[in-house]
């Protein structure tokens, strides 16, 4: 794959699950990353985790749904490699989520849930742009989920965040696409990673990996490498696109 090496890669939501996940590939990788997160002593042990692989990694505790935190970010990462060539919009309200029926959903979660998965999607990359733009190259990569293609029940704020963020995806493809910045959805499965989570029932994921064309669970490693073509020189060509990583349950 063409991914020229020594890239600056920011990831959100970083410190555990997928995203570290991600960071730990673009390290192999020989890229430098940017992990972000609010969780600050779980992002210091993913920067030495990144560190080890022998790649450059600075850790910054960001809330992605507040505006001058990010622009904080923003600073810190223009200060320190003058440069973002790759965004990974993966921060979100998701294993935390008790799954609920919609009326049921208190009005100050709604809010909380939306503000961090689609606000905090919009301020990252309206913060970090500029920095492709000045080199007319760059990746954003939105991470939805297939959950809201399935129409999945009881966690409403969650689906509908996910929707928006394909919606916010291709409008932004279109508005970015004369810098030379792609931007695509990237719409996994239910996934398992190192954290427990109680979104999806053991017998709920039995009946989804039924579902699956191949039928078998879903790890961190079938990502990783969609991931990181998106964020490649293959990919110049695909933008606005929403890429369902699910073993084939959701077609689109
Ligand atoms: N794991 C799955 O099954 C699955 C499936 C589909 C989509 N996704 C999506 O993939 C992404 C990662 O999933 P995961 O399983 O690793 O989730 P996770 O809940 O384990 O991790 C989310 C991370 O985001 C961070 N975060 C939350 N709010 C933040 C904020 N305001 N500012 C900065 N960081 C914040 C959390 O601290 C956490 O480290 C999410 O966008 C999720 O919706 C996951």
């Amino acid at each position: 794959m063409r991914n020229s090496a020594g890239r600056v890669v920011v990831i959100t939501g970083a410190a555990q699950g997928l995203g570290r996940a991600y960071a730990m590939r673009f390290a192999k990788e020989g890229h430098r990353v940017v992990v972000l997160d609010l969780q600050t002593q779980a992002l210091e042990r993913v920067a030495t985790e990144v560190r080890a692989l022998g790649a450059t990694c600075l850790p910054l505790t960001v809330d992605v749904s507040d505006v001058s935190s990010v622009e904080k970010a923003a600073a810190a990462i223009e200060q320190e490699f003058g440069r973002c060539d790759v965004l990974v919009n993966n921060a979100a309200i998701f294993s935390t989520i008790t799954m609920r029926p919609f009326e049921q959903i208190p009005v100050d979660e709604w809010v909380r849930v939306l503000n961090v998965n689609i606000t905090g999607t919009f301020l990252m990359t309206r913060a970090l742009v500029p920095l492709m733009r000045r080199h007319k190259w760059g990746r954003v990569i939105n991470v939805s989920s297939a959950a809201f293609l399935m129409g999945r029940p009881n966690y409403l704020h969650y689906t509908t965040s996910k929707a928006a963020v394909v919606g916010m995806t291709r409008s932004l493809a279109r508005e970015l696409g004369p810098d030379g910045i792609t931007v695509n959805a990237l719409l996994p499965g239910a996934t398992d990673t190192e954290v427990p989570r109680e979104t999806v029932t053991p017998e709920q994921k039995r009946q989804q990996i039924a579902m699956r064309c191949i039928q078998r669970e879903e790890g961190p490693q079938d990502l990783e490498g969609v991931v990181s073509f998106l964020a490649s020189d293959d990919s110049a060509f695909v933008t606005g696109q929403s890429l369902v990583v699910d073993g084939g349950y959701c077609f689109v």
